[in-house]
């Protein structure tokens, strides 16, 4: 196949330090990048090489087919299936591996290693291939797009290796119009990540973009649906959370309870809309009733059993009591955290999340929710459970979880 290198990619080709990485967003021309340094190396002179990528059908319907369309035929001795491994006719062989085990890359001899994805895998992997090219005083080089301040920011950081970083655009083969619709729809910091490469920490706060432009008075309205969010808890609180959602996915917040020690019977009164005294000594009534509620969304905890209910859960404790629209949902936090970042500001600059200023409670959640850092001040990827700001924090990731998933997923 006749091609011709994009700029970056040509940077990248010609780099000659031992160790490199090709840092690009998504579609940026990573992998065949990275293919082009393997085949540059394999036809230099008889080497040894390996290509590695997180999983097996990566390697099978990425990485060897670029090999095929790239190396030209007349360079290649034979091809073995069932062991993948390349011998080239100048006597140069290349394996191809996936590292979902990467012990069994221990053993190899190598003169130089391609990872692929690499910002998926954890750093054992970049270890154990290391170690493979220190006899030969082998090269090694990374093709990935960023995935926050993990190893490979360190490595790129420090000046172990170095780097070449290209955007999305940088690949004249891409269409700009679909890099303008992921940004209208991502969150601005996971869009910099994937679209430019840019290495995003999620240090401090979660919602770093929640602002004033998110706090608007709101009427609680009877012609669209209404959804309440919840995170039960005893000694750690009860979070109820109520929401209109409208059909361009705006989600607007119009009140709250937040109080620790509410027993069952207490919250299907404030479910039901029945005046009720809370622990704390506030008056409250629900300006939803459940009649009017279309769905209300917990967490798979809410099928635990608990000990300070006679070991029953919460939700067959609000079944009896004829409280059924509870659904809940699980999945990933992170990718959570992401669709709530996406619902507070979108990638285009616009709040699809709103709140009434008198929800206090909810809004110093989203102002005070963080991530813990470590002694190293590496800040970890899944927010701080300070029970403090996480309950109001769990239940909106839930109802944007839920919303997200659709009805078709939901359990009851
Ligand atoms: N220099 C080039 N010449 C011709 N086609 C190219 C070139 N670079 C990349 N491409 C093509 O652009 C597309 C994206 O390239 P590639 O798969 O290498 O990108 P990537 O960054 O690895 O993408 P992904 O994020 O999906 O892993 C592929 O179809 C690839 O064949
Ligand atoms: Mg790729």
């Amino acid at each position: 196949m006749k091609y011709k290198l994009s700029s970056k990619q040509g940077q990248f080709i010609n780099l000659s330090d031992r160790f490199s990485a090709f840092i690009g967003g998504v579609r940026s021309g990573k992998s065949f990048a990275g293919t082009i340094g393997g085949i540059k190396l394999a036809r230099r002179r008889k080497t040894v090489g390996a290509v590695i990528a997180p999983t097996y059908p990566m390697i099978r319907d990425v990485l060897i087919p670029l090999w095929q369309n790239l190396l030209p035929a007349k360079w290649v001795k034979k091809y073995s299936r069932s062991e993948h491994k390349l011998w080239l006719k100048n006597g140069s062989i290349v394996l191809f591996r996936s590292a979902e085990i990467p012990e069994r890359l221990y053993g190899l001899t190598l003169h130089w290693f391609h990872i692929d994805e690499g910002a998926i895998l954890p750093r054992k992997v970049w270890d154990v291939m290391l170690s493979r090219v220190i006899s030969t005083k082998g090269h090694g080089f990374i093709t990935t797009t960023p995935n926050g301040h993990n190893w490979i920011y360190e490595l790129v950081k420090s000046g172990e290796i170095s780097s070449v970083f290209a955007k999305t655009s940088d690949n004249p083969l891409i269409d700009a119009f679909e890099i303008e619709r992921a940004r209208r729809i991502l969150d601005p910091k996971f869009f910099r990540q994937q679209y430019e490469a840019s290495f995003e920490a999620y240090l401090g706060q979660v919602y770093d973009d929640f602002g004033e432009r998110n706090i608007i008075p709101i009427e609680p309205r009877a012609d669209l649906p209404t959804y309440l969010a919840a995170d039960f808890g005893w000694r750690h609180p009860t979070a109820l959370l109520w929401a209109n959602v409208d059909s361009n996915g705006n989600i607007m917040f119009f009140d709250e309870v937040v109080e620790s020690f509410l027993t069952p019977d207490v919250i299907a009164k404030i479910i039901r809309g029945e005046q009720v005294r809370l622990p704390s000594g506030k008056n409250f009534k629900s300006k939803i009733p459940l009649n009017m509620i279309n769905g209300i969304i917990a967490g798979f905890e809410a099928n635990q059993s608990r000990q300070e209910s006679g070991g029953l859960a919460i939700i067959d404790l609000l079944n009896e009591m004829g409280i059924d629209k509870i659904r809940t949902v699980g999945g990933s936090i992170v990718r959570g955290v992401f669709a709530v970042r996406a619902k507070i500001l979108s990638a285009s600059g616009k709040p699809h999340l709103f709140i009434d200023p008198h929800c206090e409670r909810l809004i110093s959640d989203f102002r005070g929710y963080h991530y813990p850092e470590n002694a190293t001040g590496i800040a970890s990827e899944l927010p701080e459970k300070d029970n403090i700001h996480d309950h109001t924090m769990d239940a909106v990731r839930y109802l944007i979880t839920g919303l997200a998933q659709g009805q078709r997923k939901w359990t009851i």
